[in-house]
């Protein structure tokens, strides 16, 4: 039986908008993106929330959000990068849905972010160790989370959205 919920996890680059919207089609489910939950209801950019309110604060709104999707059902949802950052929210995805890891190398990932200039924990001089800092600290995070992992680099996000669509149909067949 196919989950309630399907989270996709990973990185910022990984993709997870762009596969989440793919996803969502091929599965015929309805795509959020949570970041943009997450604007419209604090009516701020991703960015103002960060600067005028710091990550904390962001993290809470992450969590509300996340919450509240949790109580729908026949998603897919984009979720941020930092989102494993609180155990409480893994285990709200896992109760309520299947887990997608989206798994990026490093190069990869610093190749998708550059050239973007909304991300502020890449807003410090050498954003790619930066980037590559975080990946470190949360992969184990990511990796234990996941129900499943798809590859991403050198995919389309169509190509990782039928993979994702096809390991979703083995696991949960
Ligand atoms: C964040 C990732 C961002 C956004 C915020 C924090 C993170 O989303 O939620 O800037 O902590 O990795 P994306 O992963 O969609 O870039």
């Amino acid at each position: 039986m196919q989950p309630d919920n399907i989270y996709l996890i990973g990185m910022m680059g990984a993709g997870k908008s762009a596969v989440g919207k793919s996803l969502a089609s091929l599965l015929q489910r309805k795509f959020v993106d949570l970041d943009s939950v997450i604007e419209k209801e604090a009516g701020l950019s991703i960015e103002q929330i960060f600067a005028e309110k710091g990550e904390d604060f962001f993290r809470g709104l992450e969590n509300s959000a996340l919450t509240r999707c949790a109580e729908s059902k026949g998603l897919v949802v984009a979720t941020g990068g930092g989102i494993v950052s609180r155990p409480e929210n893994v285990e709200r995805m896992r109760s309520t849905g299947g887990i997608v890891y989206l798994q990026a190398a490093a190069h990869v990932l610093v190749e998708r972010v550059s050239g973007t200039t909304h991300r502020p924990l890449l807003k410090v001089e050498n954003w790619q160790g930066r980037l590559r800092e975080i990946l470190e600290s949360r992969r184990p995070l990511y990796e234990s989370a996941a129900d499943l992992t798809v590859l991403t680099d050198g995919k389309t996000a169509a190509q990782s959205a039928m993979l994702a669509k096809e390991l979703l149909e083995k696991k949960y067949a």
